[in-house]
């Protein structure tokens, strides 16, 4: 028996933050779904292929190994038995893994290998289509939605953390382009489940928000 919580949403929405948050509080294990379709487009990097490579991309998923594992509280994605949870995040990778995750191959693979991930745990899931998709009957949903000025708020801060300049009209314009197209997107559009609570984080702290889904969780529970 495993007890699965799907929390899905835009990025920016504090997802990420979130999820790993309430997992800690209840004690259940966090797997980013983002993070295997990170794995295949390193890979895809690491073989030198090109996004239009669709046929070679597909093969290769059967050639490489990703691993999820879990080492002193800390959730590690391993690529051929190297872990690659650093080098899944940069810019290379940030700039390519949209359009590899919309490769209907690459989406059914890690599919499957999410609902592995999964099996007889108590898990909390992040992504864009886990309440829709990979866990239909997920034991609870949430779709954690912002307003776009506040995602975009958010990115500027983030950004100005770093030592990145940028400029907050342009940041809005490019998450309401994305937005646009991840709603209506042919594959695997981000869309809430019906039986999904909605909450919204645009006038809420992260602490609140974790406040807010582990109520609903612990609902859900009793009932
Ligand atoms: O959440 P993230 O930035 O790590 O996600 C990386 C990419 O993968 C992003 O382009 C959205 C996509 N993704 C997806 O299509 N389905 C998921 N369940 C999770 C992420």
């Amino acid at each position: 028996m495993s007890f699965i919580v799907a929390i899905d949403g835009p990025a920016g929405s504090g997802k990420g933050t979130v999820t790993k948050l309430v997992g800690k509080r209840l004690g259940l294990i966090n797997i980013d779904t983002g993070a295997t379709y990170r794995c295949v487009t390193l890979a895809v990097i690491q073989k030198g292929y090109s996004i239009e490579e669709k046929e070679k991309i597909a093969q290769l998923l059967d050639e490489i190994s990703i691993e999820f594992k879990r080492e002193n509280d800390e959730e590690k994605f391993y690529l051929n038995g190297e872990d690659v949870s650093k080098k899944i995040r940069t810019l290379e990778v940030n700039k390519l893994v949209s359009q590899v995750s919309h490769i209907p191959e690459v989406r059914a693979k890690m599919t499957d290998f999410q609902r592995k991930m999964a099996e007889g745990k108590n898990v909390i899931m992040e992504g864009r289509d886990i309440g829709t998709n990979v866990f239909p009957n997920a034991d609870v949903k949430i779709y954690l939605d912002a307003k776009p000025e506040e995602r975009a708020r958010r990115r500027v801060k983030q950004n100005e953390e770093k030592g990145i300049e940028c400029n907050f009209e342009e940041v809005l314009e490019n998450i309401k382009f994305r937005d646009y197209n991840d709603k209506t997107s042919d594959v695997a559009p981000l869309k809430q489940a019906e039986d999904a609570v909605y909450v919204d984080s645009s006038e809420l702290s992260i602490e609140e928000v974790v406040e807010k889904i582990i109520e609903i969780i612990n609902k859900k529970k009793k009932e």
